[in-house]
């Protein structure tokens, strides 16, 4: 990451820490983006007694939220959240968005769909017009489904690739034990129509498909300046 990406994204971060205030309970997100955000929170914990709780991504966000002082809980105990608050690896005009580089799509899907506020944090690159062109689609898939599901994706127009582990031979599992297809598409022009095919298709667990949930889109600029694009 440039210092110049480094300071767009503490610049989103340090913004959507400053909309919490205690009492409340939140979705604590995973990636680069989302770390800045648990950075500053913890800060407000530390310094100005915040009294907050969240629940976490994944068991990264999990980690560091508990570095960072955050208080944990469960959507057992805590099944409606105030804020959620997530990165994301594009953005298009309809706040549509594709997660999952860090394969933590599915439960960062379950946590921002029990928030009142989908607060999502990028910096400028990640805004797109069109979905898909440039970043693939995450689809979480058990196991012995990889063959059939990659199928589907094929059918659908996408090159799909099985996500392999780095310092780990074979490939990625993610925090629910599942694997990971890349989808490369060649822009997504219906993402409403890939959603339905996914979640229809068995062994799907869930996808990186993100319709009609981020309420709010905080861009963070290098200069530091962040700009707040909420759903009109
Ligand atoms: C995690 O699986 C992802 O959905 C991330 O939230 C997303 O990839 C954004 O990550 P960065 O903030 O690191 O770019």
């Amino acid at each position: 990451m440039s210092d110049l990406q480094a300071a767009a994204k503490r610049a989103v971060g340090k913004h959507v820490a400053s909309l919490v205030s205690s009492g409340m309970t939140l979705g604590i997100g995973t990636g680069s983006t989302a770390a800045m955000a648990i950075e500053a929170l913890g800060a407000r914990v530390r310094d100005e007694g915040l009294d907050v709780c969240g629940v976490a991504t994944s068991f990264a966000a999990e980690r560091m939220a508990r570095e960072h002082g955050i208080r944990l809980t469960t959507l057992d105990q805590s099944p409606k959240l105030d804020l959620a608050f997530d990165g994301a690896d594009e953005v298009d005009p309809d706040f549509t968005l594709i997660k999952g580089r860090g394969a933590a799509q599915t439960r960062e899907k379950i946590v921002a769909a029990q928030a009142s506020q989908f607060v999502v944090l990028v910096d400028e690159s990640k805004m797109v017009d069109q979905l898909g062109f440039r970043m693939p689609l995450p689809i979480e898939v058990v196991p012995m489904a990889v063959t059939p599901v990659m199928n589907v994706l094929k059918a659908l127009g996408a090159v799909p690739d099985l996500r392999m582990g780095m310092k780990k031979d074979g490939p990625v599992v993610s925090d629910q034990g599942m694997w990971i297809v890349d989808a490369m598409f060649d822009g997504i022009s219906n993402p409403e129509h890939v959603n339905r095919v996914l979640l229809m298709t068995p062994g799907v667990v869930d996808h990186g498909l993100f319709l009609d949930m981020a309420t709010m889109v905080l861009v963070g600029r290098s200069d530091g300046h962040v700009q707040v694009l909420e759903k009109g």
